[in-house]
């Protein structure tokens, strides 16, 4: 089968960074090593996305041409690429002449077809600079979901997608002045035309995860809009119609036929330029794009209106988009991070790369964000890849090659040879399917069977004893380590070749294919003189000093907590009393509450609480409130915090509890949990990762029946008298609850 693997564009206007990494460069290269080690024929494609205007600003201000500047970091780049160890087929940049050429033609036929034309357009100009502001150029505040600092194209919070005048208090980010909107005008894409073709297009693409086709789904039931593709500046692939020179191709249209132009390219590259059809014109070929969440649409929508207006190419196969890799509370993300970019050089002059790719396989954000913390990666190394996989191949490969030299014979344990093929059989299942990160969590869990079956022989006792039978058992722990350095190829190339020449092999697992890995090892096969191929490396407490923009404004330089209870600690919990209890217009259960908490303005709180408490209960009432969550919309009145409650039906409990202050403090007063907590804008996902619970205080210890042994990052309220946070002194006031009729382990939210 032939597999094409799309890998989303990094901007060349910085070093790729472990984001990139978790977000699509790394499960594109995972996904493509387990088909080359199937044996479909792979095609990777992806490069550096050059064009747009983050690329001009930053030239600005480097004092560089912006194709000096995003050839820098197209070099940077792909060297950073090559060093992690994802092979792409070819690593292309989108200012080339053939990504010219291809986008050219693609305008060119979508145009005579009708599919792209001009129309006249409001657009954001700044009287001050007299210019016309193309999308980064304006920032302001998103009307969907508040976020500031929001870019005029689309929220990088939500995913929404803007046109001028929908951004709400925008800005000119060269001078701050507040931009006009004039008319100018444009080419556009008629993306109308394809709503029906694109809906029909995904009701067969049921198995698309969940995050991906809902997006799609709501931008198509929303009603699809025409789309600007031009913009006023001069960086970018020229529009190829006379008199259009002061405007290019905008950098989100001709980026995603980057992968039909890297395609292209790779061909004329071989010297076969018609190479690239048999992937792109056979229908029976499959094209997945690996990209983060905030390029969904354009993947699953305008790219494929693109391929269906020219007509003759294959559409997405499917769309595996990931989640974000957060540090400290935000998107790992170098155009506005918080805690700063970790880029890859720096990240490799001190981890090996497999060390790298093992940790990000096993905490991709595949299904939801993962936090991202240095000592969390030590951590990993040290008791996993270390202890568990590394310790394995080490112990089995050093012990046979003291005791007997090479391969032992003897009959392969027929329990293991079941377990083998049971995991081979799944990990099939879930590679196919892009379940990457289980899929490598089923392999360490073969690597732990191995050490079960490992010490279950105690070789080093039966080499005494029975050296025959030894070297049985041994065959059959050198077949697990066959079997797991095969299956761990895909995610660590290197170190997985390394422990395959030390089983005596020629070439790589690639070359053997994974059905090898059902096969015996081959009784006499001289074995290599292992080395240990991961190392312990020593764990890092403290975040360590990061790169920090100087021009960044003073709020965002707050670095959110990170470390213990980082999500626990994101949350400012105050002390609040409702001032005025209403319903709301339009949802029969819900109440619109005014909470005051000490600020000038009581708080509006949106609430489901209403079938538990009646009005009366509510007014005057005392509660605790998560005091920074970003607003958000319920049936579109605001509400700005939450109301922490207690809630033990799902332990077969009926009460949802009202939190309250033990003691009669202002509102206002901060819960102190005896850590420093952060009090910037947090999002609900973060206090839904925490999972705080009360228990009774039993001989001193928090856990209640219920609260679960080992959670880190969990934060445990115990009730002793009062409910307390536990590892403070609390200072000022305890959390209570009206009585004490509840269910230990309750949860708190
Ligand atoms: N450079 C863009 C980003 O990183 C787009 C990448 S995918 C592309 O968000 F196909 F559109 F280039
Ligand atoms: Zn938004």
């Amino acid at each position: 089968m032939k597999v094409v693997v799309n890998v989303a564009w990094p901007y060349a206007n910085g070093a790729i960074h472990l984001g990139h990494l978790a977000g699509s460069l790394l499960p594109a290269d995972i996904f493509s090593r387990y088909n080359r080690v199937i044996g479909n024929e792979v095609l990777m494609v992806g490069g550096s996305d050059q064009h747009g205007t983050p690329i001009t600003v930053s030239a600005e201000k480097a004092g560089m041409t912006p194709e000096q500047y995003a050839d820098k970091f197209h070099e940077i780049n792909k060297k950073a690429i090559e060093d992690m160890g994802i092979e792409y087929t070819l690593y292309n940049k989108t200012h080339c002449p053939t990504h010219f050429e291809v986008v050219q033609r693609l305008f060119n036929d979508l145009r005579d077809k009708g599919y792209v034309y001009t129309k006249e357009t409001d657009q954001y100009y700044c009287p001050h600079c007299a210019r016309f502001l193309p999308d980064r150029y304006v920032e302001g505040v998103c009307p969907n979901c508040g976020a500031e600092k929001t870019r005029s194209d689309q929220c990088d919070a939500c995913g929404m997608t803007f046109e001028p005048g929908d951004l709400l208090r925008p800005y000119c980010t060269l001078c701050n002045g507040t931009p006009e909107i004039r008319k100018t005008e444009h080419f556009f894409l008629k993306l109308s035309a394809f709503r029906e073709p694109l809906l029909k297009y995904l009701e067969g693409k049921e198995g698309w995860r969940a995050n991906v086709k809902a997006f799609t789904r709501n931008w198509l039931e929303d009603g699809l809009h025409d789309r600007a593709i031009t913009r006023d500046m001069s960086w970018g692939v020229p529009i190829p119609v006379e008199g259009w020179d002061d405007k290019v191709i905008y950098v989100w249209f001709e980026a995603v036929i980057g992968y039909l132009s890297a395609s292209v390219e790779y061909s004329r590259m071989i010297g076969k330029p018609d190479y690239w059809e048999a992937f792109w014109k056979d229908p029976e070929a499959r094209h997945y794009y690996f990209i983060g969440k905030d390029n969904i649409p354009f993947h699953s929508i305008i790219w494929p209106a693109i391929l269906m207006g020219e007509g003759g190419l294959d559409l997405p196969y499917d769309i595996p988009a990931n989640e974000y890799l957060m540090i400290g509370g935000g998107k790992l993300s170098k155009s506005r991070s918080r805690g700063g970019a970790i880029d890859i050089p720096s990240v490799l002059s001190r981890y090996d790369a497999d060390a790298i790719r093992f940790y990000l396989s096993i905490n991709m954000p595949d299904s939801h964000d993962t936090e991202f913390t240095w000592e969390d990666l030590d951590t990993k190394i040290n008791n996993d890849l270390v202890a568990t996989l590394g310790n394995y191949y080490h112990r089995c490969l050093s012990f046979t090659k003291k005791n007997f030299g090479a391969i032992p014979a003897g009959e392969t344990d027929p329990e293991t040879v079941a377990e083998i093929e049971r995991t081979v059989a799944e990990y099939r299942d879930l590679m196919g399917a892009c379940e990457l990160k289980r899929g490598i969590k089923l392999v360490m869990d073969l690597a732990r069977y191995g050490n079960r079956f490992f010490d279950s022989m105690k070789p080093w006792a039966l080499i005494k004893e029975d050296r025959e039978a030894c070297g049985a058992a041994m065959n059959t722990a050198l077949r697990i380590a066959k079997a797991l350095s095969i299956m761990m190829w895909p995610f660590m190339p290197r170190s997985s070749e390394r422990v395959w020449q030390y089983l005596g092999y020629q070439g790589t697992p690639e070359d053997a294919g994974l059905d090898e890995a059902l096969r015996p090892v081959v009784a006499g096969q001289e074995l290599g003189e292992p080395v240990p191929v991961y190392k312990k490396v020593e764990v890092q407490k403290e975040e360590p000093k990061m790169e920090e923009k100087q021009e960044k404004p003073k709020e965002t330089q707050q670095q959110a907590p990170a470390g213990p209870f980082a999500d626990f600690r994101r949350m400012d919990i105050r002390v609040g009393t409702v001032v005025e209890v209403a319903d709301h217009p339009d949802a029969e259960k819900l109440y619109v509450l005014k909470i005051s908490l000490g600020e000038a303005e009581p708080r509006q709180i949106v609430t489901n609480l209403k079938t538990v408490y009646p009005r009366e209960q509510m007014e005057g009432r005392r509660l605790l409130v998560i005091s920074n969550l970003k607003p958000a919309k319920f049936r579109g009145v605001k509400s700005d915090g939450m109301l922490m409650a207690l809630d033990d039906e799902d332990l077969g409990g009926h009460a949802i509890k009202l939190l309250k202050p033990s003691a009669d403090v202002p509102d206002g007063t901060r819960i102190d949990c005896g850590l420093e907590c952060s009090s910037s804008r947090i999002e609900v996902k973060h206090c839904e990762k925490v999972d705080i619970r009360v228990g009774k205080m039993t001989d001193g210890k928090v856990l209640g029946e219920n609260v679960p042994e080992e959670c880190p990052d969990t934060a445990a309220f115990v009730y002793d008298g009062d409910i307390r946070v536990p590892m403070g002194d609390g200072k000022g006031c305890f959390i209570t609850v009206d009585d004490n009729d509840f269910i230990d382990g309750a949860r708190v939210r």
